[in-house]
């Protein structure tokens, strides 16, 4: 029997596009099924400035293929000496949609993160009035914390404490990996959200590193033990408002993924929502898979929901490319490591 299944189209709150030729080379990906993303600010230099944004959002929509519809929503870049003049006027234009914390050395083109959380303060309180979201990359950067343990003690070391001397911030947890990143999300009322990505929802600990290393599964933060994946599992596909897709869909030059030292990042935006589609089946949940992926980010952002719909069908095993050709390199997509069945189409 074939199914079919009607989705308002999808939003992705958490998207890495990169830039010059990479940006071209992969945007479509995500154009083609998504209708607006929140992108991500750390490029080298990062966007930190209303000015760089501007220019940013004008390099996207210039590399969009010619008559695709999509929506770059815009975050700076919180740096110690980011002015929360600037912040509000970015917002109150209407371009910015969120600022981005990453701690100091967490992750990739994070080295002009916040080191010293008292120097964002005025930053932050200019958001609590404002309304708006700050999106943390949760985990803290202590060489001496254990790497699967870095997103459990940022709650406790950073975020809570954040939380509790801003009330009414408006905080993402980003792309949360433990039971204790959705139990924390859980904890708050709607001034707190969560995004979860894909690839989190599919591989544990095991598939990076059993039976030899799998460098296009390594992204921060890393993918935990098979019980946090059941724990996100069960928080995406619960319909609960807190939780929405953001895919963190990070594409890196293959060479840069199969090396000594490889990035983190995984691509998924290729296959993503047949990815979704597979795993809302899976829980029973293909019902609230809309909520998931179309819904419950934009109630939070406070943006207008999509007004086109895209079409879901079960059948045979769609066919993806295994990598996308740029003229950066090519970039290797996600694979999920079983056959997609739910076709995408508008
Ligand atoms: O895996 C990741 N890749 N995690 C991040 O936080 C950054 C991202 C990237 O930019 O490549
Ligand atoms: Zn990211």
């Amino acid at each position: 029997m074939t199914q079919h299944l009607t989705l308002r189209r999808p939003d992705d709150m958490h998207l890495h596009l990169r830039d010059g030729a990479m940006l071209k080379g992969i945007i479509g990906e995500s154009a083609r099924h998504f209708a607006r993303a929140i992108i991500m600010p750390n490029l080298v230099p990062p966007v930190v400035t209303a000015n760089d944004a501007v220019a940013y959002r004008d390099r996207i929509l210039g590399a969009l293929p010619d008559g695709t519809d999509f929506q770059p929503l815009m975050t700076l870049y919180l740096t110690e000496a980011t002015d929360p003049a600037d912040v509000a006027f970015a917002h109150a234009s209407g371009l910015v949609k969120a600022v981005k914390l990453y701690p100091a050395g967490a992750t990739t083109n994070s080295a002009s993160g916040v080191r010293d959380f008292d120097k964002v303060r005025a930053v932050l309180e200019k958001m609590a009035e404002i309304g708006l979201p700050l999106c943390v990359h949760g985990e803290v950067t202590d060489p001496t914390i254990d790497i699967f343990d870095r997103e459990a003690v940022f709650i406790d070391r950073v975020l809570d404490p954040i939380r509790r001397a801003t009330p009414g911030l408006r905080v993402v947890m980003e792309h949360i990996t433990t039971s204790e990143g959705v139990a924390y999300a859980r904890s708050g009322g709607d001034n707190l959200g969560a995004t979860i990505t894909t690839h989190h929802l599919i591989i544990n600990r095991n598939h990076i590193l059993a039976g030899g290393i799998r460098p296009h599964y390594y992204c921060l933060p890393v993918a935990k033990r098979e019980t946090h994946r059941q724990a996100l599992r069960q928080a995406a596909t619960s319909g609960e408002a807190r939780f929405f897709l953001g895919t963190d869909s990070a594409p890196h030059p293959d060479p840069l993924k199969e090396n000594a030292c490889g990035c983190a990042g995984c691509f998924t935006a290729t296959n993503t929502l047949s990815i979704l589609a597979h795993v809302f089946e899976e829980e029973g949940a293909l019902d609230r898979l809309e909520a998931f992926t179309s819904c419950n980010g934009a109630d939070f952002y406070r943006l207008p929901p999509n007004q086109t719909f895209l079409k879901l069908t079960k059948g045979d095993a769609v066919a993806y490319p295994n990598k996308i050709q740029t003229d950066a390199g090519a970039v290797t997509v996600f694979d999920p490591g079983f056959p997609l069945l739910w076709a995408v189409s508008d």
